[in-house]
């Protein structure tokens, strides 16, 4: 799917849909905080939430004191429901419209959180494209917090195909550099309560 495809299809999805028709839909990102604490986030850390969409992943961090969030997805409509959400605490968040396989990082970054998105790169110029943004914005010793659908998870998602991936095969994709540091399977019920197993994987950077 090229970037411009993309872009469409998820500024339809944003545009048309509410939170609770959407299956990625989650009330508390539990296991994403979890897991930020797991990594030795503290409120001063760096954290990019790629593809974070609407989620409510943003909201969580502000209101737990995160000083230095950055949201990126290649809706604008996505992030602009966010920043609704949110009200005046999103001026304290960095805002990022762009495609991650085209984006040029400016900054570094200490966590790289990314739930939903890296699995819709089904091609591999693309999950290429994705590994080098990942390698130029995580900071040696960094951690990578990717949470993909897992190898019995569904293979579909908002009606596009998926890689589902094991902690291993996520980390060969990834290539050198990456050691596992963590690896859960998450079992999320969709607003409608059907079951979708996710594979969250977590990685140090260590190049
Ligand atoms: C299934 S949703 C998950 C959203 C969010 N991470 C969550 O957990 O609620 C996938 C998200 O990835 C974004 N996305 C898909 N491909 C992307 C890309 N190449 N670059 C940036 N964002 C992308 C979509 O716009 C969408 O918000």
């Amino acid at each position: 799917m090229i970037a411009k495809d993309r872009q469409s299809h998820w500024e339809n999805v944003y545009t048309t849909k509410s939170e609770a028709e959407v299956s990625w839909f989650q009330e508390t990102p539990a296991l994403s905080c979890d897991l930020l604490n797991f990594v030795g986030a503290t409120r001063t850390s760096s954290i990019i939430d790629i593809g974070g969409g609407a989620s409510r992943l943003v909201d969580s961090l502000v209101a737990q004191g995160y000083e230095n969030v950055t949201v990126l997805d290649l809706s604008e409509a996505a992030l602009a429901a966010a920043k609704a959400r949110i009200g005046d605490k999103k001026d304290q968040v960095t805002w990022i419209v762009c495609d991650v396989t085209i984006w040029e990082p400016v900054a570094t970054y200490d966590v790289w959180h990314d739930r939903a998105a890296f699995h819709f790169l089904t091609d591999p110029a693309d999950q290429t494209a994705y590994i080098a943004r990942l390698r130029l914005a995580l900071r040696p010793g960094g951690h990578a917090i990717i949470g993909t659908f897992a190898l019995n998870g569904p293979e579909k998602c908002s009606g596009l195909p998926v890689i589902r991936y094991s902690a291993e095969s996520l980390g060969k994709t990834l290539g050198p550099g990456f050691v596992l540091v963590d690896e859960r399977i998450n079992e999320h019920l969709t607003p409608w309560g059907a079951m979708q197993k996710f594979q969250f994987s977590t990685f140090r950077f260590t190049p």
